[in-house]
């Protein structure tokens, strides 16, 4: 499928897919937008447990990886970042991409660079603080181990391209590999989203999203 790269709101980048008419984060910004759902209430909110297992529904650029590793060094976490993608994106897009050429990152580029030219499908340490995981594999084939995962970041595609990964089938495969207090947070803010994690067993919390956004979803396993 075509892939381009636009320029989002706030300057970082991101893909676009003509065909779908979707991007792979918001067009107002991605980066403040992996900061607002995935970090501030996502990891600061769990960051109380010091030692995390990450999961990550659709790894994509590493973007959120990237900040998660800035975030774990910066409040001295130990962090294992599962990141499962169907599709990678290739080298010569993420050089495109560049997103350590933003201010905000430029301090991470040789871990940015540590992030993609890990192998694919083995647990490698990256630092004391990150090891990564990434995973090429469909949600559909892959299955976490039970209670193992503290926090899910569901970065997938949203429900009007991809419903199927929005099912209660998959909230239902991922809280039973949750921990008990387990989060999982996602940009969307859909009806029939919230119902289908409800109805997997979770509580839902609607949270005011990122800009251009009214809301987004935080799910916690009780
Ligand atoms: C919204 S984008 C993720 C953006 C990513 N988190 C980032 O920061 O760049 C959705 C991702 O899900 C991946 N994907 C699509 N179908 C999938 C599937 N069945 N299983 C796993 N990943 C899938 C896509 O290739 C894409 O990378």
């Amino acid at each position: 499928m075509k892939r381009e790269i636009i320029v989002t709101g706030d300057g970082s980048k991101t893909i676009h897919l003509p065909e779908l008419n979707e991007n792979y984060h918001s067009h107002h910004g991605a980066l403040q937008e992996a900061l607002h759902v995935f970090i501030h209430h996502g990891l600061a909110f769990k960051n109380e447990a010091k030692k995390l297992r990450i999961l990550e529904i659709g790894f994509g650029t590493g973007l959120n990886a990237l900040i998660t590793l800035d975030y774990a060094r910066e409040y001295d976490l130990k962090v294992e970042y599962h990141g499962l993608e169907a599709y990678p994106v290739s080298n010569e897009e993420l050089e495109a991409m560049d997103y350590v050429s933003l201010p905000a990152l430029e301090k991470l580029k040789t871990e940015y660079s540590q992030i993609h030219t890990a192998p694919w499908d083995t647990l490698t340490k990256l630092n004391p603080h990150f090891s990564l995981h990434k995973i090429e594999q469909k949600l559909e084939a892959y299955m976490p181990e039970a209670e193992s995962i503290d926090l899910v970041y569901f970065d997938a595609f949203g429900p009007r391209v991809q419903e199927e990964m929005w099912s209660v089938e998959v909230f239902e495969k991922l809280f039973k590999g949750m921990t008990n207090g387990g989060v999982l947070v996602t940009y969307c803010a859909k009806g029939q989203v919230k119902r289908n994690m409800k109805a997997a067993g979770f509580i839902i919390e609607a949270l005011p999203g990122p800009p251009g956004k009214r809301e987004m979803t935080r799910a916690v396993k009780p």
